[in-house]
């Protein structure tokens, strides 16, 4: 255990709250993240530390220890939601039409606090460590892809990054060895029909009426044509068309989302769906556009980096404080650094007392998640050099 990094991280608290909930009150969307980038930048040059630019609003800063050991990157996101925060509290963000509803405030003040701790004790390990904080999390293509672009991991032996996440208890670790978070596409169908009123359907080609057969029948890909023993989802998130009650419109768009974890699953899934809107829409006299975009691919961890995750946690927080967690179907895009670098991703609870779920308008966390969450990344940093890289 080591006592003195973790009394330092203690002592940080109320700073590391601060910082938390000043990015809280400056929410900004993907790419949008000036005021937070430029706060970022302001606290990691205050540690001393060289600070890039990175993918626009994203940075890039390093903190060189004694010469000879491996890189090690750790990641954080800093955008925020497009949806309008609700609830009170006494951080209440003062943007509207955006929220840090998925706690990348937090992120960011853990690794900030990482950095600080581990800053003032550079002379005291082997190694170098690339601090990354990237924009546009939430909004595809990401900023990932554009960081590693522009040789966010050049020289990166070793990539890590966590999520705080509600559903877990406050202070416990959640990982999965392989295959975590699932790749995360969406697809856009317009239906085309003939438009005309209400009382006369018979000289219409009623898009309602195909739309509706539609959000049925794909049901049936993920229910008969996918193995059950394979996890996907295909879920609608809008029905659009219409404007009055007596009128039948023309057309009719439905947009939704299809989770795998696995690229062939994916491609049957899409051809499948292909298959049903064709087939549906000339049933019926109609005609579709079908636009199907892939998004993040699925968040693999390394499974020795993973065990490694493991044996730091036991070690940092105790064995009682880990978890053993189901694959979730939602996406991230640090899946990319993953994909260039061996590395893992965790999740680390913060849900004592917070009822609502990631993107929900009254989204909170726990802040006492904060310290044990940055005093187990910190103790993995300096137990990776130890071992020099050797994990
Ligand atoms: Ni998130």
């Amino acid at each position: 255990m080591r006592n003195d990094l973790k009394a330092a991280i203690e002592a940080l608290t109320g700073e590391m709250i601060g910082w938390r909930r000043e990015f809280h009150r400056h929410p900004e969307v993907a790419y949008g993240e000036e005021w937070t980038s430029a706060a970022v930048r302001k606290i990691l040059e205050g540690m001393g530390l060289p600070v890039a630019s990175c993918a626009k609003t994203g940075l890039r800063a390093v903190l060189e220890g004694a010469a000879g050991g491996p890189t090690v990157a750790l990641r954080a996101d800093m955008d925020a939601l497009p949806i309008q925060e609700e609830g009170d509290r006494p951080y209440l963000c003062l943007n509207p039409g955006a929220a840090h509803a998925c706690a990348h405030d937090g992120h960011m003040a853990i690794l900030l606090a990482v950095a600080k701790v581990l800053a003032a004790r550079k002379n005291a390990f082997k190694g170098k460590v690339v601090l990354l904080f990237q924009p546009a999390e939430e909004r595809t293509p990401g900023g990932a892809n554009p960081m590693i672009e522009e040789g966010a991991l050049d020289g990166v032996d070793a990539v890590f990054g966590l999520h705080l996440w509600q559903s877990l208890p406050t202070g416990v670790l959640g990982i999965v060895k392989g295959p975590m978070m699932a790749q995360a596409d969406d697809f856009r169908i317009v239906v085309k029909g003939k438009g005309g009123h209400g009382s006369m359907p018979q000289l219409t080609v009623d898009p309602i009426l195909v739309a509706a057969q539609l959000v049925v029948s794909l049901q049936s890909v993920v229910s008969r044509n996918v193995n059950p023993l394979k996890p996907a989802v295909l879920s609608f998130g809008s029905v659009s068309g219409g404007t009055i009650y007596n009128v039948i419109p023309s057309e009719v768009t439905l947009t939704g989302t299809v989770r795998t974890f696995d690229a062939a699953l994916q491609r049957m899934i899409e051809g499948r769906m292909r298959t049903i809107i064709e087939n549906t829409c000339r049933a019926f006299g109609a005609s579709a556009e079908f636009r199907y975009q892939e998004g993040y691919p699925p968040l693999v961890n390394d499974a020795r980096m993973a065990e490694f995750v493991r044996e730091t946690a036991r070690e940092a927080l105790g064995g009682d404080r880990i978890k053993a967690i189901d694959p979730v179907m939602g996406g991230e895009d640090f899946a990319y650094f993953l994909r260039k670098v061996p590395g893992a991703f965790w999740f680390f609870g913060m849900g004592d007392g917070m009822p609502h779920p990631h993107h929900h308008p009254a989204f909170d966390i726990d802040e006492k998640a904060l310290p044990p969450a940055a005093f187990h990344m910190a103790s993995l940093v300096l137990d990776y050099f130890d071992r020099g890289g050797k994990v």
